[in-house]
């Protein structure tokens, strides 16, 4: 049996979250950061349109808090909201800080000089970006400066299985102690201890058969940390990104909200306009109204896809401003200059999450959750555009802060029994994985999708309680890999979502039931799930 890794900070999640974690944090401590994947891999790595923040004299920190409010359907934290919006400009400033550059424009004196777009529910400017590709703009530079850190420990390829605490382990310290940690390469399941924990491992919109998000967006961190006891909220708010394209080589390219920002128009197949049908703002409002729109309209007409078109704007300005967009849609024989851009629907982002309080800390001592993971009040019912890179940089901030302030007191975790395989045997029937990961995401979409109904939502929770006996069954008795541990996390993800979705009796933002069709001020509060082993924090 191999020995436990001990560190200070173990930090699962390489993304916008986990990298400004990792660089925020003391360079005395030794921190180990785990991914799934290499490390550039993950949301943030294709994340376009760009991050929100009041960077222009125009524009206002009341403005930003406004909109976020709205867009969230009255169901956001507004001292949350507060929190995120006030340190925007200084989580800007940290990024120029880094070495990010974004796009400059310089006739915009009021913006200090660079480029805002615009995007579904701001009312203003106030998106700054790096052309259409400032995730990996956020991204590379961050990844390059914690490679340059020799107290980081960096471990890709490396998928994190189950949170260690000493609460399963029935050892008295009631802590967050480490994860046990599968290296893909070897298949050693690795037992990584550390005084704080840190989960920043993305959202789950792999759920859904139809996503925007890379693979590794399968909601590991919120399935680890509801095994763990801690509770999550919100997780029948899923996002619908409106446009994705609609072509059998591309699944999951997104096409920029930035595209509607700068005039791009959404068309019937007919080549007319609808949105002002469906809410004043048109193109432009939030993404709930935009998606389920669209969802309406190719119901109505039996249509595959929709169209967005910006061929109205100058070629050069389109070809500045998306080069990423032009590029990819003309590899595919689209000429976005000239033509519309065929768009379907897809799921984007995990609204909800683990329940964390305004350090970042999770429910269990010693345990963090930051990013995408989280569920920390800022989106409400629905999150609006770029408001979610600013989650990821202002809460890594807060958590650095928390553990650094936290030095003293955190214990060295004592010692625990290393990973046993020993009762597993090799799969016979791999194949279960598989057809149960194509069944699971499928029903998700047909019956947990846009538009929901009791008897949907029912028929899909027939179908999750079946899956996750199959798969607690196959998990205990076979060797853990990729799939398997994805899958079982989905699984988990799946059932949390039906069923607050079920008990949420209203329709509010991105949640919309067919059998409650409207907006219930009664049920103004948010949908927080208690795992049986969920104990309050002491402190
Ligand atoms: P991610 O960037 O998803 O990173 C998750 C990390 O966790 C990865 O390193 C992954 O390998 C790792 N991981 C997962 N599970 C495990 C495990 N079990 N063990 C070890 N490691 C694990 N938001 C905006 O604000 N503006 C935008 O313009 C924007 N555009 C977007 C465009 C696209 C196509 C997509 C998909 C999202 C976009 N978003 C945007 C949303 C935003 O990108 C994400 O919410 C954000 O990047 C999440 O960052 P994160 O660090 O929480 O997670
Ligand atoms: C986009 O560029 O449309 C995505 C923005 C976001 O998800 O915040």
């Amino acid at each position: 049996m191999s020995q436990a890794h001990r560190f200070d900070v173990l930090i699962l999640g390489s993304g916008a979250a986990g990298l400004s974690l990792a660089l925020r944090l003391p360079a005395s401590l030794s921190i180990a950061l785990v991914s799934k994947r290499d490390l550039s891999e993950g949301s943030t790595l294709y994340a376009q349109g760009g991050i929100s923040a009041v960077l222009d004299a125009n524009d206002s920190l009341a403005s930003h808090i406004e909109d976020t409010l709205d867009a969230g359907a009255d169901l956001c934290d507004p001292e949350r909201v507060k929190l995120v919006v006030d340190h925007g400009p200084a989580s800007i400033r940290w990024l120029f800080d880094q070495g990010v550059e974004f796009t400059r424009d310089d006739k915009a004196v009021e913006a200090g000089g660079y480029h805002l777009t615009r995007e579904g529910g701001h009312t203003h400017r106030r998106v700054v970006h790096a052309a259409d590709a400032t995730g990996k703009e956020v991204e590379t530079t961050l990844e390059s400066q914690v490679r340059a850190r020799a107290n980081i420990q960096i471990l890709e390829r490396h998928i994190a299985v189950d949170l260690i605490s000493g609460r399963k382990l029935d050892i008295k310290v009631d802590r967050c102690l480490g994860a046990y940690v599968l290296d893909d390469a070897s298949g050693e399941v690795k037992t990584l201890l550390a005084r704080f924990v840190v989960v920043a491992t993305g959202g789950a919109s792999k759920v859904y058969l139809y996503t925007s998000n890379p693979d590794v967006s399968t909601g590991d961190g919120i399935a680890m940390a509801w095994r763990a006891g801690c509770r999550v909220g919100n997780m029948e708010f899923m996002q619908f990104h409106p446009t994705c394209l609609y072509h059998p080589q591309a699944r999951t390219f997104l096409i920029t909200e930035a595209l509607r920002g700068e005039g791009g128009r959404l068309l019937l197949p007919n080549g007319k306009r609808f949105m002002h049908r469906f809410d004043e703002r048109a193109e432009l409002a939030p993404r709930d109204i935009v998606a389920r729109a669209i969802d309406h309209e190719m119901k109505r007409l039996g249509a595959e896809c929709l169209y967005l078109d910006i061929s109205h704007r100058p070629a050069d300005f389109i070809i500045e401003h998306f080069p990423t967009i032009h590029a990819r849609c003309l590899e595919l024989g689209i000429d976005i200059t000239r033509q519309p851009i065929p768009v379907v629907p897809a799921a984007h982002y995990t609204c909800g999450g683990v329940v964390t309080d305004e350090m970042a800390r999770a429910d269990l001592p010693g345990l963090y959750a930051i990013g995408e993971v989280a569920y920390t009040g800022l989106h409400g019912a629905n999150r609006m555009a770029s408001n979610s890179l600013l989650e990821c940089l202002v809460f890594a901030a807060q958590a650095a802060a928390d553990i650094e302030a936290h030095l003293g007191d955190a214990p060295l975790p004592p010692d625990v029994p290393c990973w046993d395989a020993s009762r597993v045997h090799e799969p016979d029937e791999a194949v279960v994985v598989s057809h149960n990961w194509e069944e699971l995401r499928r029903f998700m979409w047909d019956y947990v999708g846009i538009v929901r109904t009791n008897k949907r939502l029912q028929r899909a929770q027939r179908r999750i309680d079946l899956l996750h006996h199959e798969i607690i069954e196959y998990y205990g008795n076979f060797p853990v890999s990729n799939d398997l541990l994805e899958l079982r996390n989905l699984v988990e993800v799946a059932y949390l979502i039906i069923r607050s979705a079920l008990r949420r009796r209203e329709s509010r933002g991105l949640h919309y039931t067919l059998d409650f069709p409207f907006k219930d001020p009664a049920q103004r509060q948010p949908t927080v799930l208690i795992p049986d082993n969920y104990r309050p924090r002491a402190d």
